[in-house]
């Protein structure tokens, strides 16, 4: 997979900068924390036992999948500094910590029961998109979960001075026009104003 103008900017000092500002704030992880059990609820009749997060930076996702989960966590991240936070706090076994693109995941077909997204999907730009998405669901062999930014139209927005790296869109749609066999088993919005998170969009399937 060859490098994108978005992949060096999350590989370099842009990348870097975002790891440093990401911080696990005890109010944030908890409201996190809420966002996952959420989640979680819509499989709970049948757990996924690994789950993959493309894009895990520092692992805020995954440390908060922790306390309410048993799965074994794995994780892909291209931005070489967070792959080390991840690695010196036992977020995931030192085997389960990837570099790499969610364009070209380094992963077997099927390799972990669920693999998803939180804010990353958006940084990927348009012309990537599908190959990423294509990639989540080879590697996953029951859920793919996204809560990613909505837009009912494809848009480019302005981020941290930066004019091509933040593409929002109708992701749930865009899962479902690529396979349109995938179970759709929930879908949500997190409120900004009452989650304390991003005005987030959700959305969980299961293959059949
Ligand atoms: C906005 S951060 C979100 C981090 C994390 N998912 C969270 O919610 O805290 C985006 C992350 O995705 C990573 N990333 C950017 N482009 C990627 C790509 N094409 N494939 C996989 N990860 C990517 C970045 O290095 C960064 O860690």
């Amino acid at each position: 997979m060859s490098e994108t103008f978005q992949s060096q900017l999350w590989r370099g000092g842009f990348g870097a900068d975002y790891t440093e500002r990401n911080t696990f704030d005890p109010d944030h992880m908890a409201a996190i924390t809420r966002h996952w059990a959420r989640l979680l609820q819509c499989v709970e009749a049948r757990p996924p036992a690994s789950i993959l997060e493309v894009g895990a930076n520092t692992g805020r996702n995954l440390r908060a999948i922790k306390r309410i989960s048993t799965a074994r966590l794995v994780a892909l991240e291209p931005q070489d500094g967070a792959r080390k936070v991840l690695a010196q706090d036992g977020v995931c076994a030192p085997a389960d910590i990837h570099d790499g693109l969610g364009q070209a995941i380094p992963l077997a077909d099927g390799a972990v029961e669920m693999a998803f997204t939180v804010g990353v999907l958006i940084h990927i730009h348009p012309d990537q998109l599908e190959a990423a998405m294509r990639e989540m669901h080879r590697v996953s062999s029951r859920y793919i979960a996204c809560s990613e930014y909505f837009s009912d139209k494809p848009e480019t927005i302005p981020y941290r001075g930066q004019t091509d790296a933040l593409f929002k869109r109708d992701f749930g749609g865009m899962w479902l026009d690529l396979f349109p066999e995938l179970k759709v088993l929930d879908y949500g919005f997190s409120w900004k104003r009452t989650t304390g998170l991003d005005n987030l969009t959700w959305w969980m399937f299961e293959k059949p």
